[in-house]
């Protein structure tokens, strides 16, 4: 994604940082609001008995379902991020993006399946035209070389996790308690207030992603457009036309397909992006060595989300089914748990901020705080072996888990970006964001499909293949740590 030239002046008015920070903390902070409070309902309705209002599916087909949708809305802000680069720009990119999530939490909250499916589309299109994008203008509110850059993004960061932490404790109060499909509706106001307060909040952007980036040259602009309509016009159909094919009993397409498929999907982009990035025409040796080294992040942040994104899949089934939620005579909502997490990383954030500065030279590098994270993750399913062999368990278990990983979260999650924008070759900065997105939809799709198999494996042996799987990438990046560091060719 390409940075247009700022043409907004120096601002100082929100905590020494532009105004627009505030506006954009505060839409992305409502988009996060609404995206977890209807991840922390998603599985929970979709397994529940169909007396509590819930869709009575098995849980492989929950899992499959929530696989498709939480990676899909992370690999359509690849599309995103393209879309409002060549044809709306990013304002109006965010603003379509809310409206579509917003319509989508609504779309949930109607009593039909097919607006079920429906909504989740609605949702997933919406994230992937809001998130990218709106953390782009953040980038454009400041000038090249401003300094405050580096901690506008870390103010932004509270935004996402406060949005996190507060939408569990509304949203699945209301869905647990009250009603799930109220509990989506709930979700959906959220991102109106998001929306409202975005679009007040616009003139302090300024130009700040007002317009696509130009090729500098009109024709090309225009063939860019064309070959956004026609891409879009072809999903379209495609989509369309699996539905009528399925709908009419032709083909066969189940939750579980639709799934596989998509595995396959993101094994295939992510083999041809590297073997672009690699072996691709016109790249400088160390623009190459870079690529290995962004493989190498690359899978272990797929590996690390692939247990983190768990927290909505089969950590929330465990919170649901196997955890003692009783205090003082009340039982309190199973979803609730999903807030510990952002609660963790709101409190610990600036911990790590002045623990990188104080260990100076000591710092690690970047694969070495992978590795951290890694392990991190991996030892958070480790301690959830025992209390996954039967009966119900004390609600701390899972507070220690989600304590474990949000540390690994922070040693991984905030270098991660940073780390890619630096290793990719400049004029493709844009893209090389994109790639770490792949990598989050990858875990996420890993993270549904373990959840899938709560029921069909014994848990202590899922929750000890995930800790395994963790911690031995953990020891193998260990070992790559210093060949990894020579890859990235000087940056650190
Ligand atoms: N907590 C992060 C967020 O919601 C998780 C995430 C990381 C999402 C990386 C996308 C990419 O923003």
């Amino acid at each position: 994604m390409t940075q247009t030239p700022v043409a907004v002046p120096p601002d100082t008015s929100f905590y020494g940082h532009p105004r627009g920070l505030a506006t954009l903390f505060f839409t992305e902070m409502w988009e996060r609001y609404s995206y977890y409070g209807t991840r922390a309902l998603l599985m929970l309705f979709m397994v529940a008995p169909a007396t509590t209002g819930g869709l009575a599916f098995p849980v492989v087909k929950a899992g499959a379902i929530y696989s498709v949708y939480a990676a899909m809305v992370y690999l359509l802000c690849l599309a995103g991020g393209w879309v409002a680069d060549r044809i709306t720009g990013q304002r109006r990119a965010v603003l379509y993006g809310g409206i579509l999530i917003a319509a989508g939490n609504f779309s949930l909250a109607a009593p039909s399946i097919m607006f079920f499916y429906a909504g989740l589309g609605m949702i997933m299109l919406g994230t992937g035209m809001l998130k990218p994008n709106v953390s782009v203008i953040v980038g454009q509110l400041y000038a090249p070389g401003d300094k405050r850059r580096d901690s506008g993004f870390s103010i932004f960061y509270m935004g996402i996790n406060l949005g996190a932490l507060i939408s569990p404790l509304i949203c699945g109060l209301v869905g647990e308690n009250v009603s799930w499909r109220l509990g989506f509706a709930v979700s959906g106001v959220g991102m109106v207030a998001g929306l409202i307060q975005y679009w007040l909040g616009g003139k302090h952007l300024g130009q700040a992603g007002l317009y696509p980036a130009s090729t500098g040259d009109a024709s090309k602009d225009r063939k860019q457009k064309r070959i956004g309509a026609i891409a879009a016009f072809a999903a379209v159909a495609v989509l369309g036309g699996l539905a009528m094919l399925s709908s009419s009993g032709v083909v066969e397409i189940s939750p579980t397909t639709v799934s596989d498929g998509l595995g396959w999907v993101l094994i295939a982009i992510s083999l041809a992006t590297f073997y672009w990035l690699i072996f691709g025409k016109g790249w400088s040796v160390d623009e190459r060595k870079r690529a290995v080294a962004i493989l190498v992040l690359f899978i272990a942040s797929a590996i690390f989300w692939a247990s983190f994104e768990q927290a909505g899949s089969s950590l929330n089934l465990f919170a649901d089914r196997n955890t003692n939620r009783v205090v003082l005579g009340h039982q309190f909502p199973a979803s609730w748990f999903q807030s510990v997490q952002p609660l963790f990383v709101i409190a610990l954030a600036p911990v790590f901020a002045w623990l990188w500065l104080a260990l100076g030279r000591r710092e690690p590098s970047s694969p070495g705080k992978f590795t951290l994270g890694l392990l991190f993750v991996g030892l958070s399913f480790a301690i959830m072996v025992p209390p996954a062999s039967g009966g119900l368990v004390s609600p701390w278990w899972l507070v220690g888990c989600y304590l474990l990983a949000t540390l690994g979260e922070l040693c991984l999650s905030p270098i991660g970006l940073s780390a890619m924008t630096k290793l990719a070759p400049a004029r493709i900065g844009g893209f090389v964001m994109g790639i770490w997105f792949l990598g989050t939809a990858i875990g996420n799709w890993l993270a549904g499909r373990a959840g899938g198999l709560f029921e069909s494996m014994p848990l202590p042996q899922l929750f000890g293949a995930v800790a395994a799987s963790a911690l031995v990438a953990g020891v193998v990046l260990a070992a790559l740590i210093k060949p990894t560091v020579r890859m990235m060719s000087g940056v650190k």
